[in-house]
């Protein structure tokens, strides 16, 4: 079978219920199928695990099933392959990069840090796999600031790729962390310009927002955190009415947990959409995942070198952040 356009290109059979067909062969194979909060409605619904990027790493390291889909993107794969070596990791469209992971090549990173000698080097999970293996502990947006902390104060630290992650780690926790210059493309686009106006329409809404933003709508949140912990937020807070600063995936749980209440999306500047949305994350689709499990591709292939180096600090970040929650 041919997946030289990183995905099982073939037409799906007519009538079909894509549904239960992905639900029979899922049994039929043994399969676990994961998917992140930035997936289609669809496919959340249909997944056995969704969560954030803490949460499917977590789970990745746990699961015993021989072949895992993960729906999310390249690195999240990369992620379940280096934490499930011995397993077949499949996701749906292999297309599904990450602009975040891909402003940070890992030679250029390399050199940087030789260029700082004596820093512990702190990379967000958004990387490729041979960004980790440069890396002595992974952090997530769920995770970065208790693992950071857990550092003496006088710890010199390369904190890469996300800027405004960074500087958001940097100001919570009185550090002067070195910043790797990057970013996400989905969240520096959201107006602040917008969501002021939508603030003053809808007074009693409390603002949510990933820390992948830029800093002056951090400075106007009410609740900045992982999509977990917004979503943890926006159903164990008193509010009832929200506007929601990340991609709008998020939104479809955050409307199925609490129905009763009230979610916005946050809209980008330079366009006309409600919603902003991760064309990455939405290349998977139902027809993808179906073909996905029937031919089992595509695979994500990580070389058993890359493995060994970049397992280490993943699994530091998985022992850390079990020790912080105890
Ligand atoms: P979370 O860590 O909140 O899952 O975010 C992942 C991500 O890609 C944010 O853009
Ligand atoms: Fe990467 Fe941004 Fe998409 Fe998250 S939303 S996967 S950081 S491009």
């Amino acid at each position: 079978m041919n997946v030289d356009k990183g995905y099982v290109d073939v037409p799906v059979e007519s009538g079909i219920n894509l549904k239960d067909e992905i639900l029979r062969l899922k049994k039929e194979k043994g399969a676990v199928i994961m998917a992140h909060y930035y997936q289609k409605g669809e496919i959340q619904d249909i997944a056995d695990y969704i969560g954030d990027s803490l949460a499917l790493a977590q789970i990745a390291s746990t699961i015993d099933a021989p072949v895992i889909v993960l729906c999310g993107v390249h690195f999240m794969g990369e992620t379940t392959k280096i934490l499930c070596p011995d397993k077949k990791v499949l996701v749906p469209d292999l297309n599904a990069g990450c602009s975040l992971a891909d402003s940070c090549p890992a030679d250029e990173f390399g050199k940087y840090i030789k260029e700082h000698p004596g820093h512990t080097v702190i990379s967000y999970v958004n990387t490729t796999a041979q960004v980790k293996a440069l890396t002595d502990v992974v952090v997530t947006s769920g995770n970065a600031k208790e693992i950071v902390d857990s550092f003496p104060k006088d710890e010199k630290i390369i904190f890469g790729p996300d800027r405004n992650l960074g500087n958001y780690i940097n100001s919570v926790t009185g550090r002067n962390m070195l910043l790797w210059d990057g970013a996400c493309h989905v969240h520096e686009q959201f107006s602040l310009e917008k969501i002021l106006q939508l603030k003053a329409e809808h007074p009693q809404a409390k603002l949510l927002v990933h820390p992948e933003c830029k800093k002056p709508l951090q400075l106007i949140a009410d609740k900045i955190g992982s999509t977990a912990v917004l979503l943890k937020y926006a159903c164990e807070s008193p509010y009832s009415e929200f506007i929601v600063a990340t991609e709008s995936g998020i939104l479809h749980e955050m409307r199925k947990k609490c129905p009763e209440k009230t979610f916005i999306a946050a809209p980008p500047a330079d366009s006309t959409c409600a919603c902003n949305d991760c064309s990455y994350m939405k290349l998977n689709t139902m027809e993808k995942l179906y073909n996905c499990l029937k031919y089992e591709l595509p695979e994500v292939e990580v070389s058993e070198e890359l493995i060994a180096k970049a397992r280490r600090p993943i699994e530091r970040m998985l022992e850390l952040s079990a020790g912080l929650k105890k």
